[in-house]
């Protein structure tokens, strides 16, 4: 598994995993970027920011359209698990949308327990309505797991 830390953001595959990139901007400066390269080319991602004393968020998760579903987000939640542990953080948090589904599963699937509700998160911050399974994105999704 060849994941390494990176100083240029691969903003194509950030945004699919959120689609504002002003919100994007407001975290990578003071976040670490981590991608995965297969042939020489970037098809995953994730950013991980200290939040709080000894708390990690990973900010931001994202693997190439086309290679979804193959087990490279698992690699990078692992991966996340992993280093935020060595840089010796002993929380790991994660935030998602009610509407995200198979994130949701991942996440638990990979230890997460849901802590919270930010109630019409996506709503206030914002400019365009997300829709994703049918659903509207208004809630955020609090994930935490200690390491
Ligand atoms: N539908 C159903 N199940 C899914 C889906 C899906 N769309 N995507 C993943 N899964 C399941 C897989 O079946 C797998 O379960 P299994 O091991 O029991 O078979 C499990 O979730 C892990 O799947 P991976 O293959 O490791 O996931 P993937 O490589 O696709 O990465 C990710 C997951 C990062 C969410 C990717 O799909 C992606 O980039 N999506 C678009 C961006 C996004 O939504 N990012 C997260 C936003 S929240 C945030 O960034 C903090
Ligand atoms: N996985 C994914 N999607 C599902 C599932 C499933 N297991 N079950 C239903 N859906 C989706 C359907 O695709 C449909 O979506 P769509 O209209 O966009 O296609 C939607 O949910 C509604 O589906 P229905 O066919 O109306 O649901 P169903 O007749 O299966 O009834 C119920 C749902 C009551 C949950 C039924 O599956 C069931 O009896 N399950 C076992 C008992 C149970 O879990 N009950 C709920 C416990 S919580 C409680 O009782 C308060």
């Amino acid at each position: 598994m060849t994941i390494t830390e990176v100083t240029t953001y691969p903003m194509d595959l950030l945004l699919l995993a959120d689609p504002e990139e002003q919100a994007i901007q407001a975290y990578i400066t003071r976040s670490k970027c981590y991608v995965k390269e297969l042939d020489g080319k970037i098809v995953g991602t994730y950013v991980i920011l200290p939040t709080r004393p000894h708390t990690i968020e990973i900010m931001n998760i994202a693997v190439e359209e086309s290679l979804q579903g193959k087990g490279i987000g698992q690699q990078l939640i692992q991966h996340a698990i992993h280093t935020s542990k060595e840089l010796g953080y002993t929380s790991i948090e994660i935030g998602t949308g009610n509407s995200s589904i198979p994130q949701l599963y991942l996440y638990q699937k990979c230890g997460f327990r849901i802590v919270g509700i930010d109630k019409d998160y996506f709503i206030q911050h914002y400019d365009e309505p997300i829709f994703e399974n049918g659903l509207q994105c208004r809630d955020m999704v609090r994930l935490r797991q200690f390491i």
